[in-house]
């Protein structure tokens, strides 16, 4: 596909998530939402937020609705809070075991989709490994569905960017002073890519991208951030810092890639490196965690992470997004 093409597909794929009065009617990238939108987004989740140890937020805006969760590649978190999330809203929620599906016996993904269209389903939340999938889905469901994106490839994972955005403002409140570093997998990672998204609409100070050579990102894919090699530079001074894991169910070939050891050598999240970070450093990991590998553990369950936090944001950002394109399925 040529740099044209590209361009096109994906200013085709921000287009079709609104609708004509620019509402939210799927999630596919926070691409293209502008700043007022992620705003929103995030007010609203705030508001599902309840204090540690008392119920969690219900309200019945999604009663008589229908949420049906396709994962066709595992997750924990995304899964379980997409759930957790529809059920607080009120909605029927019917998680498909994909292993045991008819996608098994050879099913195409839209006649799955069609057949759960079919039953009444409202909104679909995907996450495929192939890039395209949900954007494909939305342009051939009816009017009345929704899609939300819930990891696509190694291009997007919006709602993971979003609940970053989250955990980050509650943490530091303005972008624009901030340096964010994520380190890690980048050439594989769609919460790089949603964070970055997220980050540049908000208008971050600096954002840099720390990796080794081979698992850099195309500096086009990502502009307007920093690309470094080296993880001290990388950390000094930072306020924000993102670990990410190797993506090795991404990578074709692993040549290249660093050993275990040699990586959490030269780019392991540790004590010790995070003293050339801000003094009061926020440390964030989307995961699943490699505890050892990307993290030390003593980070990872430390005072500057705000790790489990991110998860509890997790349920709040989909009941928001959950509830944003619930409100128009009724004009439809
Ligand atoms: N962060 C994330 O997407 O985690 P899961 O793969 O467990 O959903």
């Amino acid at each position: 596909m040529s740099a044209t093409d590209e361009m096109q597909e994906s200013t085709d794929e921000a287009s079709l998530q609104l609708d004509a009065d620019g509402n939210l009617r799927h999630l596919l990238t926070l691409k293209g939402l502008d700043k007022a939108l992620l705003t929103d987004i995030l007010d609203d989740a705030e508001g599902y937020l309840t204090t540690p140890g008392s119920l969690p937020a219900r309200s019945q805006s999604l009663a008589g609705r229908t949420v049906a969760n396709l994962f066709f590649e595992p997750s924990t978190r995304t899964r379980a809070s997409f759930d957790l999330a529809g059920k607080r809203l009120g909605a029927d929620v019917l998680n498909l075991d994909v292993n045991t599906s008819s996608r098994k016996k050879g099913e195409s993904i839209l006649d799955t989709i069609y057949t759960l269209e079919a039953m009444q389903v409202d909104v679909m939340v995907v996450r495929d490994a192939s890039a395209g999938v949900p954007a494909n889905i939305a342009r051939n469901v009816q009017e009345h569905v929704s899609i939300l994106n819930a990891g696509e490839a190694e291009v997007s994972h919006p709602t993971q960017g979003l609940l970053d955005l989250l955990t980050i403002r509650q943490h530091k409140q303005h972008f624009e002073n901030l340096t964010i570093a994520i380190v890690g997998d980048i050439r594989h990672s769609r919460v790089a890519m949603s964070a970055s998204h997220g980050l540049a609409t908000l208008g971050v100070g600096e954002l840099r991208l720390i990796s080794p050579p081979s698992l850099a990102p195309d500096e086009e894919s990502l502009p307007g951030s920093v690309i470094l090699d080296n993880l001290e530079e990388g950390l000094a001074g930072a306020d924000v810092v993102m670990a990410l894991r190797i993506q090795r169910e991404r990578i074709g070939n692993l040549e290249g890639i660093p050993a275990i050891d040699q990586y959490f050598a030269n780019f392991g999240i540790s004590e010790e490196r995070l003293k050339n970070a801000a003094p009061d450093v926020i440390v964030m990991h989307p995961g699943p965690m490699n505890r050892g590998i990307e993290i030390e553990s003593v980070v990872a369950d430390g005072s500057s992470s705000v790790i489990t936090q991110q998860v509890t944001n997790g349920v709040a950002v989909r009941m928001a997004v959950l509830d944003r394109v619930s409100r128009i399925m009724a004009t439809r």
